[in-house]
């Protein structure tokens, strides 16, 4: 049977570089993100690579776009194993100057998001001993000065990543959380320009690296289950 993969953000960034990784072993890749072109742009790469892809443009932080998205892999695939839930925001600010509706903002695309799209396809996630991928944040497990919102909700997903997997391991459903550092993506790009620091993407983890280790462990046996990925770049910023 085709194996069905859905990852969101994959249009850009880490949820791009999953995307290329999961269809060059043979997946079928729904990709979900709002930029319809550039979810075309890699669904074209995929093509080029011998796979097949579909965009699926749509905001999840909106709820009928979101539904609608879950109920197209399930009638268009046929079912699903491989759910990444990778679309994510950034923003950041003082105690004193941020306005709550950036915390409103993450929740829904951090926390509600993932949560809701899980919810939808777990039935038929486990109908295929299927796994779960959470990209959450080295930021989940410090957070730091104007970094709170952010990390309060990576924090929050990796509560729901681990309390998801007490309830399906015993369906032989996987549940893994990703915890990236500083990695060379347009999210990250922008982050320098927010901290004033210059940008230079050889010093950060690729997306690709961040893939690598993804892919492996989706494609370990089902014997085992490896539930958490932590990845730092190796020069640490000054
Ligand atoms: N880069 C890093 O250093 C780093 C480190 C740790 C964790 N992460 C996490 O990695 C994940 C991917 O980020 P990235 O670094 O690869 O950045 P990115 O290239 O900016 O990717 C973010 C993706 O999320 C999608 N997205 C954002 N809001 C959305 C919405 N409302 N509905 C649907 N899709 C939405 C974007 O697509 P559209 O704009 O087309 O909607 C984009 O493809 C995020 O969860 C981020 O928190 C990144």
């Amino acid at each position: 049977m085709k194996k069905i993969a859905l990852v969101t953000g994959g249009g850009s960034g880490i949820g791009r570089a999953i995307a290329l990784g999961l269809a060059l072993l043979g997946s079928e890749v729904f990709l979900g993100g709002r930029d319809e072109r550039r979810l075309q742009v890699v669904a074209d790469e995929i093509a080029r690579q011998g796979g097949r892809a579909w965009p699926c443009a749509g905001d999840l932080a909106d709820d009928a776009q979101l539904r609608k998205l879950a109920q197209r892999v399930l009638d268009e695939g046929g079912g699903i194993d491989v759910l990444v839930n990778c679309a994510g925001s950034f923003k950041m600010g003082s105690w004193e100057s941020e306005p709550v509706e950036d915390l409103d903002e993450l929740y829904r695309i951090t926390l509600r998001a993932p949560y809701q799209l899980t919810q939808l396809l777990l039935p038929a996630l486990k109908a295929r001993t299927g796994q779960v991928v959470f990209i959450n944040s080295s930021a989940a497990l410090m957070a730091g000065a104007k970094w709170g919102a952010y990390s309060a909700m990576k924090a929050g997903l990796k509560s729901l990543a681990d309390s998801l997997r007490a309830e399906v391991n015993s369906s032989g459903v996987r549940v893994v959380s990703v915890f990236p550092g500083r990695t060379a993506t347009p999210m990250q790009e922008r982050i320098f320009g927010l901290e004033n620091r210059p940008y230079s993407r050889e010093n950060l983890i690729q997306p690709e690296d961040v893939a690598r280790m993804v892919v492996a462990a989706l494609e370990l046996p089902h014997t085992a289950e490896v539930t958490d990925i932590f990845v730092r770049p190796t020069k640490k910023l000054a």
